[in-house]
């Protein structure tokens, strides 16, 4: 048992690859947070088929793409539990038991929710959309994670994940930790290469997402391409050059230097040089990614295997956290023998 402060995050198995914004904004700092953190992350398989389920040839192919990725940037599994939610059966078991305890006005307030259901119409969309934010929570509790790394968007979720932890303890006695949102000083919001002022993000077209799987040649291409400004100067404004300045914030990331050094250094010249420099040191980064993605995804059944490994450790965890809650709500203990 580790003394550390506990980390969980979970990560959805959605298309063919990791975008960049994706990586510099969560799982870099995942990867970091293996020192110093008690780590868990999560493939989150079951919230995947809330919304256009996938496939299941594509699900399966797309939950290990996740997870060799995962790897590749830089996760090991020596030093943090990586697996996949649909492996651990606690999850939908604990979202039951905070289903009941959730209002109905409270989970039809979730913006997420709101936004995604008005898009088809909530008639035509599954009951799993609205009580995906539940089985967040169990995703959470269940390992009574004193931290969790979000983005912004998971804010909410993570508010109601907190009211319902604080809401089970008042009602059955002290069983969950009651987790803090863990949003990073460092971590970098990546914006869409062609709409700077939306946030990079896999459901925007092609030409402004850098994927980590492209080539180098794709990814040469996108960045050259980025939208920047005319007044020519290089200088970090998010406000009003939000292009040239997500430019900048990406080298940064990239080359571990702060941004004034970067404004610095490309001071005086022009865009195309900053933006030959960006995608160079992308491409650094994405060329040994890529190949050590391929390889992990090139032998499935060691991949099954550390996954396996990872979810031994998530149950170890997770059965422990099931039987109180169960036990503090009053249900029989189920006696063997
Ligand atoms: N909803 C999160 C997202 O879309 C993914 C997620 C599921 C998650 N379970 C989690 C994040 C638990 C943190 C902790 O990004």
């Amino acid at each position: 048992m580790s003394n550390q402060p506990r980390v969980l995050s979970g990560i959805q198995p959605t298309g063919e690859s990791m975008q960049l914004g994706n990586y510099l904004g969560a799982v870099r700092n995942w990867v970091q947070m293996q020192d110093g953190f008690d780590a868990y992350y999560c493939v989150v398989d079951l919230h995947a088929i809330t919304l256009d389920p996938p496939e299941p040839a594509a699900l399966r192919q797309r939950t290990r793409i996740v997870a060799a990725q995962l790897l590749a940037a830089g996760l090991d599994p020596d030093r943090c539990a990586l697996f996949v939610q649909s492996h651990v059966p606690e999850h939908p078991q604990l979202s039951w038991v905070l289903e009941c305890l959730t209002g109905f006005g409270e989970a039809s307030r979730m913006t997420q929710f709101k936004d995604k259901s008005a898009k088809a119409g909530v008639d035509r969309q599954g009951v799993g959309l609205f009580t995906y934010p539940i089985l967040q929570a169990a995703d959470i509790l269940l390992y009574q994670a004193d931290q969790v790394p979000i983005g912004e968007d998971q804010r909410q979720h993570l508010e109601l994940t907190r009211n319902l932890a604080q809401r089970f303890n008042a009602r059955y006695g002290q069983t969950f930790v009651v987790p803090e949102a863990y949003i990073p000083k460092g971590a970098a919001k990546i914006l869409d290469l062609q709409d700077p002022t939306a946030k990079m993000s896999k459901s925007r077209p092609e030409a402004g997402t850098v994927y980590l799987s492209d080539e180098p040649a794709v990814i040469t291409k996108k960045v050259r391409r980025a939208v920047t400004d005319t007044d020519g100067e290089i200088r970090y404004d998010p406000e009003r050059k939000p292009g040239l300045s997500n430019l900048l914030a990406i080298h940064a990331a990239f080359t571990d230097a702060g941004i004034d050094s970067v404004e610095k250094e490309f001071s005086g010249q022009g865009y195309g040089a900053l933006k030959n420099a960006v995608a160079e040191s992308v491409i650094a980064f994405a060329q040994p990614f890529a190949a050590r993605s391929r390889e992990l995804l090139d032998d499935p059944a060691e991949l099954d295997r550390i996954l396996a490994k990872g979810a031994e450790r998530a149950r170890a965890l997770a059965s422990v956290t099931m039987a109180d809650a169960y036990a503090k709500v009053g249900f029989l203990p189920a006696v063997v023998g």
